[in-house]
Formats: structure tokens, C-alpha cells, sequence
């Protein structure tokens, strides 16, 4: 079913039905008004800890904390009614132990309402993924360029070139036999991804993988252009709010400045009561 033709949101098990058939759509969401802009439009959304960087000005997703993402989780779902929420674990969370990724993992389920969580690491991660599924945490994993371990894999690389491409396959079917209900993969060659597709039996998400990918996925701040730091190339932009935003705000500067704001229509008249009731326009 179409998103927009969804009276509630799926859950983990509707998104794993979804392998084949029409494309996922999904978009990361880090605020109330943005997870509604995009709720009708998307099957799940992500609170990814990409919030670090494009809300929190941090140079990379490392120093987000459980209270950030409980704290945006909590936005988000004031926001969705048709959309399933996933909520990111972040760095050192869940990576201990799968008795650590459980408690921290509960408490993201329990404290936002998120429908599932997502976790970076493939074969590694097999036996905490299968610990949590089998524990009521339904998983979605994050494979190919996992942004918490770029300290090492170099930066922010291509993965699964070359030789890679065998490991990043094995990641892929052990994560799937541990029992997430989906993974991203994340800046991976087209051709790995499209072949990762084929033969895993969960839906791949891709980001700066490929359109033969389950779904695809996006940080929305990229896509709208709101940040700007830098471009990665497997972003497309959609619009370009952050120079409409700089423009509409040099423009309130400049009225402010010759009294050009606030006009008649903004003040209020000591004599006559408002007509016209405050509210949506
Ligand atoms: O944190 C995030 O935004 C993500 C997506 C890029 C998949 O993990």
C-alpha cells in the first residue's frame, strides 16, 4: 500500500514484506514539524545520529549520547502517525556486550515509542542482533560505510571494493540470519548492492548504493539543502532551503533596520477587537 493511502503506520514485519515490490521510501527526521512534513510521504523514518552533525554542529556522529537520541526520538514520534519510527543506537550503546545493546535498546523502544532500532555492523554484530530479535527489538542493521567506526575504516570511504565485497556479503546474509528485518547499505559499489539485493531475503535500503536497492534513504537536511557543510555525491538535492532561509532572514534584518517591520497588520489597535482569530493560515 501506498504511503499516502496508509491510515497507520507498518510495522518492522510490513517493512520486511516490502522486499521486492515497490521501493521504500524513507527519510531521516530529527524534530515534531519535520517528521510531519515527511509522514505521509515515507514508510519509516529514521532519528539517525546523523542528528550530531546536521543539528549539533559535531564533527562526526562519535559524541552522540542515549539523551540526544531519546530526546529527538521523542520529537519525532509527536510527529508520525502513518510512518514506522526507527531510532539509531549510538556509539558504544550497544557494541559491549548484547546485554548492553538490550538495556540501551529498551530504553530507546520504551522512551520514545520507536518501532525498532537500527545498529551499525554486519557479521560482528550477528549474535547481538539475534539476542535482541529474539528479545521483542525488532533490528534494522547498517552495513558498507558505517560513519561510527570511521576512526577505522579511514574516513568516510567507499566499502565493499575489491576483495571487500566478499566480507560485505557475508555481512549481509549474517545479518539476515540473526534476523533484522532490514539493512542499509551504505556508500557501497551499484554493482555490490544490486548483488547484496538479490541474494539476501530482507529489504536493502540504500544510501549512495543503488536505485535496485529494497528502498532508499536519505538524511533530510541534505536533501532539502539545509546542510551545507559539504555534499556528499550520492546526495541529491530537492530544494535548497538553507540559501532561501539566509535570504528570508537578511531580508528581515534589513526591514527591521528601516522600520519596515512590523507594518499595521502585525500590531495591534488599543480600539477595535481582532477580527480574524490567531491560528494555522
Ligand atoms: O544517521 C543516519 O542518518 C543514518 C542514515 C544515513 C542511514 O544512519
Amino acid at each position: 500500500m501506498s504511503a499516502t493511502a496508509r491510515k497507520t503506520a507498518p510495522m518492522p514485519d510490513d517493512i520486511r514484506a516490502m522486499k521486492g515490490g515497490t521501493p521504500i521510501v524513507s527519510l531521516t527526521a530529527y524534530t515534531t514539524p519535520m517528521a510531519q512534513m515527511m509522514d505521509a510521504h515515507c514508510d519509516f523514518v529514521l532519528v539517525g545520529d546523523s542528528v550530531g552533525m546536521v543539528l549539533h554542529g559535531l564533527p562526526s556522529t562519535l559524541g552522540v549520547t542515549m539523551d540526544m537520541m531519546i530526546l529527538h526520538g521523542r520529537a519525532v514520534a509527536r510527529g508520525l502517525a502513518k510512518s514506522m519510527m526507527v531510532v539509531d543506537m549510538p556509539f558504544g550503546s550497544y557494541e559491549e556486550s548484547p546485554e548492553q545493546a538490550f538495556r540501551n535498546a529498551s530504553r530507546i523502544m520504551g522512551e520514545t515509542g520507536a518501532a525498532a532500532v537500527k545498529l551499525e555492523g554486519g557479521a560482528h554484530m550477528e549474535d547481538t542482533i539475534a539476542f535482541l530479535t529474539a528479545r521483542g527489538v525488532p533490528v534494522m542493521a547498517h552495513i558498507g560505510l558505517t560513519p561510527q567506526s570511521i576512526n577505522t575504516l579511514g574516513g568516510y570511504k567507499v566499502q565493499g571494493r575489491g576483495d571487500a565485497a566478499k566480507q560485505l556479503t557475508e555481512d549481509a546474509k549474517a545479518v539476515t540470519r540473526a534476523g533484522a528485518f532490514s539493512v542499509v547499505l551504505e556508500k557501497v559499489p551499484e554493482v555490490l548492492a544490486d548483488a547484496i539485493t538479490a541474494k539476501i531475503t530482507i529489504p536493502t535500503i540504500g544510501i549512495g548504493a543503488s536505485v535496485g536497492c529494497d528502498g532508499q534513504i536519505l538524511v533530510v537536511d541534505d536533501m532539502l539543502g539545509l546542510f551545507t557543510a559539504f555534499k556528499p555525491k550520492f546526495v541529491k538535492r530537492y530544494a535548497r532551503l538553507g540559501d532561501d532561509g539566509e535570504a528570508a532572514i537578511a531580508a528581515y534584518a534589513a526591514d527591521v533596520r528601516a522600520r519596515k517591520f512590523p507594518a499595521l497588520e502585525h500590531v495591534f489597535s488599543d480600539k477595535l477587537p481582532d477580527t480574524k482569530p490567531e491560528g494555522k493560515q
